[in-house]
C-alpha cells in the first residue's frame, strides 16, 4: 500500500507573505453549534482539515447534513433529530464530544461513546460533567457510552472551574443558553476560539456575554427562538504562530496575514526575547531575524498564556538557541513525544517529567522521522528545512487534522519542500 510523506529539503530562507485560514479549534465548535439552530447556518473561512471532516460526519450521523462550497459550510441540522455519536467518529476525534453540550440544550440527553486517552495525554473529561451535572444533566456510563439525561429537567447554575477547560466552557456555554434563568461560568477559559463561539451562539439568538474574560454570564433564552445564522470562523492563532516559528528559524522576512497579533501576545513576546523583529499591523504580523537565537525559557499555560499548541514548535527554536533553555509543559503530561522525534534530527533535549531541557545545537540534520501529533508534525516539517540534506516525514494525518494546504503554503514561501507518495 502506497504511503504519502512530504520531502523537506534544506532551504535557504523562508520569505513573503501567507494568509492564515480559519481556526480548527473553532471551526469544530462552531459547527457543532449549528445544532442549536434547527436550521442550515452558513459558517465561512472553515479550514479544509480532516477533524472538520470528522465533525461534518458526526453531524451526519444524527441526521443533519453538511455541505461544503469553498471555505464556507452549509449545516443543516432541521434534521438531525439523532442524539448518539458512535465510537468510531469519538475515536478519531476527541472533539466529538463537542456535541455533548448542543445535544443536552436541544433535546435534554444525549449519548456520546466516550473518549478514550490519546497520545498526548489523558485528556479527562471529569470538568466537563462537572458542569453539565450542576444544570441537571445526569450521567450513566453503559458500556464504553456516556449517557446523559435530564429527568427533571434543566436550572441555571454558577460554576466555578477547577482548570479553565477550553472543551468544558464550551459544553457548558452550548448546554445552557437554552436553560431558562441566568447561568453563569467563573474561570472560564480565555481563548479567542471561546469568544468566537460566543459570538456565533449570539447570532444565533443567545444571550451570552463575558466571553473572553474569566467570567462568562449566560441569560437563557427558549430554544424555540434560536435561528440559525451566518458566521465567519476567526483566523487560526495556531497556524499563524507554527508560520512565525517558521520564519523566526529560517531569518524571513516573513508575514502571516488575517490574524489579530493579540491573540498571539505571549508567543510575540518570546519571539522578541529569543532575538527576532516582530511588528504588526491591525491584522498582520512579521518576523525577521538576522543575530543567532537566544535562549529562552518557556512555560505553557491556559490562554492567554503561552499555548500548548505552540510548544513543539517552539522547542525547535529552542533546540537551535545559544544555551540551555528549559520548556515546561503545564497542559498535557505527555506531550514532548516531539522531542525524541527531533533528537533524532541532532538536537540535544532531555525530557524529565513535564520539562523538556534544551541544550542548543548548532545544526540539525535530515533524517527520517513521524510525525508524533498535530503540532509535533508540523515542527518536525520546519526542522526539515532547517536540517542539512533531506528529512522525510511519515505518518502525515496528523497534519491533515490541522493544517491545510500546508506543503503548498510553505512552498509559497520558497521551501524547498514536496509532497509524495511512495
Ligand atoms: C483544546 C484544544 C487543544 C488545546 C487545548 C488547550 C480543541 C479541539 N482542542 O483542547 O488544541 O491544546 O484546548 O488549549 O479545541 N482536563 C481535565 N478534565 C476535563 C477537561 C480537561 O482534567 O474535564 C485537562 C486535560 O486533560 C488537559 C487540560 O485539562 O490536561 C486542558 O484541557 P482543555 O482546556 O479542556 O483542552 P481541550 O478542550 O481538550
Amino acid at each position: 500500500m502506497s504511503e504519502e510523506i512530504i520531502i523537506a529539503r534544506e532551504t535557504e530562507n523562508l520569505t513573503g507573505s501567507v494568509r492564515i485560514g480559519g481556526a480548527k479549534n473553532s471551526a469544530l465548535k462552531l459547527v457543532a453549534a449549528a445544532i442549536l439552530g434547527q436550521g442550515a447556518s452558513t459558517l465561512h473561512n472553515v479550514p479544509r482539515i480532516s477533524d472538520i471532516d470528522i465533525m461534518a460526519d458526526v453531524i451526519r450521523s444524527l441526521g443533519g447534513t453538511v455541505e461544503r462550497q469553498g471555505e464556507t459550510l452549509i449545516v443543516d441540522t432541521t434534521n438531525a433529530t439523532g442524539y448518539e455519536t458512535p465510537y468510531e467518529l469519538v475515536s478519531k476525534m476527541r472533539a466529538s464530544i463537542s456535541v455533548l453540550g448542543p445535544l443536552i440544550g436541544r433535546f435534554g440527553h444525549a449519548r456520546v461513546a466516550m473518549p478514550g486517552g490519546c497520545n498526548i495525554g489523558a485528556r479527562k473529561i471529569d470538568l466537563h460533567l462537572k458542569v453539565l451535572q450542576s444544570i441537571g444533566v445526569q450521567f450513566v456510563n453503559d458500556h464504553g457510552y456516556l449517557y446523559a439525561s435530564s429527568p427533571n429537567g434543566l436550572h441555571s447554575a454558577e460554576v466555578y472551574l477547577d482548570f479553565p477547560s477550553v472543551g468544558a466552557t464550551e459544553n457548558m456555554l452550548m448546554a445552557s443558553v437554552v436553560v431558562e434563568g441566568t447561568s453563569v461560568i467563573d474561570n472560564a477559559a480565555r481563548e479567542p476560539e471561546i469568544v468566537d463561539l460566543a459570538n456565533m451562539l449570539n447570532a444565533m439568538g443567545c444571550k451570552v456575554e463575558g466571553a473572553g474574560s474569566p467570567t462568562i454570564t449566560i441569560t437563557g433564552v427558549p430554544l424555540e427562538s434560536l435561528h440559525p445564522c451566518e458566521h465567519t470562523t476567526v483566523a487560526d492563532r495556531i497556524e499563524a504562530g507554527t508560520f512565525l516559528a517558521a520564519g523566526a528559524l529560517m531569518g524571513g522576512p516573513l508575514t502571516v496575514e488575517g490574524i489579530d497579533p493579540s491573540f498571539l501576545r505571549m508567543a510575540l513576546m518570546k519571539l522578541t526575547d529569543m532575538g527576532c523583529s516582530v511588528e504588526t499591523t491591525e491584522d498582520s504580523i512579521t518576523v525577521s531575524r538576522t543575530e543567532p537565537l537566544r535562549p529562552v525559557d518557556i512555560q505553557t499555560l491556559p490562554h492567554p498564556g503561552f499555548p500548548t499548541d505552540l510548544q513543539a514548535q517552539f522547542c525547535l527554536l529552542c533546540a537551535m538557541a545559544d544555551g540551555t533553555p528549559v520548556i515546561t509543559e503545564n497542559i498535557f503530561e505527555n506531550r514532548f513525544m516531539f522531542a525524541y522525534e527531533l533528537n533524532r534530527m541532532g538536537s540535544d533535549i532531555t525530557v524529565e517529567d513535564h520539562h523538556a531541557i534544551v541544550h542548543g545545537v548548532k545544526s540539525l540534520q535530515g533524517a527520517p522521522v513521524s510525525c508524533p501529533d498535530l503540532r509535533g508534525g508540523a515542527a518536525l516539517v520546519i526542522a526539515g528545512l532547517a536540517a542539512e540534506g533531506e528529512t522525510r516525514i511519515h505518518d502525515l494525518h496528523h497534519i491533515d487534522r490541522g493544517y491545510d494546504n500546508y506543503v503548498g503554503k510553505l512552498q509559497s514561501l520558497g521551501a524547498n519542500i514536496e509532497r509524495l507518495s511512495i
